[in-house]
């Protein structure tokens, strides 16, 4: 099959979905511009890739500064000449009860997981509307469609980012291109910023049944390789073997 070939901006590459998601886009010849924190994790990808024939390149990112967003897609415009999708990917999931209080650990979620999506909009969408069109793909979850217990910030991240993706659909026919992926459990490093250790010891059952971080990727290519006229909205993939 032959894709026409875009400039794709994923934030939070560094690991799990995102980076999947920049193999798989650079294997049909779109060229990626990754950021995370994590920059040592970036060069190592970014290398594998263009080693493997893609185009690739990074800058570091913190989703939760506006100004940082602005400079990572500015470059990625600058190298590259247009941005024409991002993946709003980045993703912070530190569950825990509402009543063990973790105050810090909820505004970080609504920093990353909802003012980072807010920041690649505002960073891209001048750009997007300017070069005729562009597309953004956020990953929100399988938590932006039910809540449970120890995943109640979490989930209302992800409900926030659901609305905010359909208000841009709304707002943007004509030109931009809405898509919101929603994974069930999905093997990544997501996990791993869960402190609070009930909350911790649930997640180890609870994401035994788990997709490889390529199934997601897989999801992403598809809307970005739909015909421009064509707009895949949402997207919600789990494990066959998964209930929630
Ligand atoms: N895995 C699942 O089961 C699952 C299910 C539903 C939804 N999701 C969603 O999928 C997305 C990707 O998560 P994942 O599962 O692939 O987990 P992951 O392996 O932990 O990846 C999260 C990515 O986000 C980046 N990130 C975190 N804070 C950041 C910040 N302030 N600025 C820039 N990048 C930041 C991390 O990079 P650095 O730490 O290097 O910055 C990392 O690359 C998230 O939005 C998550 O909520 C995952």
């Amino acid at each position: 099959m032959t894709f026409a070939a875009k400039v794709v901006a994923v934030t939070g590459a560094s690991s799990g979905i995102g980076e999947a998601t920049a193999r798989r886009l650079a294997t049909h010849g779109h060229r990626l511009f990754l950021g995370a924190r994590r920059t040592d994790r970036l060069e190592v990808l970014t290398k594998e890739i263009t080693a493997a024939g893609g185009t690739a390149a990074f800058q570091r990112l913190d989703v939760t500064d506006a100004a940082d967003v602005r400079a990572f897609v500015s470059a990625a415009r600058e190298l590259y000449g247009r941005v024409d999708v991002v993946v709003n990917n980045a993703g912070v999931m530190p569950l825990s009860p509402l009543e063990a209080l973790k105050v810090d650990e909820w505004d970080r979620m609504i920093d990353v997981n909802v003012r980072g999506v807010l920041h690649g909009i505002a960073a891209a969408l001048p750009a997007m509307r300017a070069q005729g069109g562009g597309h953004f793909v956020t990953i929100a979850s399988v938590g932006a469609y039910e809540v449970s217990p120890t995943a109640a910030v979490y989930c209302a991240t992800k409900f926030a980012v659901r609305a905010i993706s359909e208000g841009l659909r709304q707002e943007s026919t004509g030109d931009i291109r809405v898509t919101l992926v929603s994974p069930g459990v999905t093997e990544s490093e997501l996990a791993d910023s869960i402190s609070d250790p009930a909350a911790r010891e649930a997640m180890k059952t609870y994401r035994a049944v788990a997709l490889p971080a390529s199934a997601i990727a897989e999801a992403i290519a598809f809307a970005v390789s739909q015909p421009s006229q064509v707009d895949v909205n949402e997207i919600v993939v789990r494990p066959v073997a998964s209930a929630q």
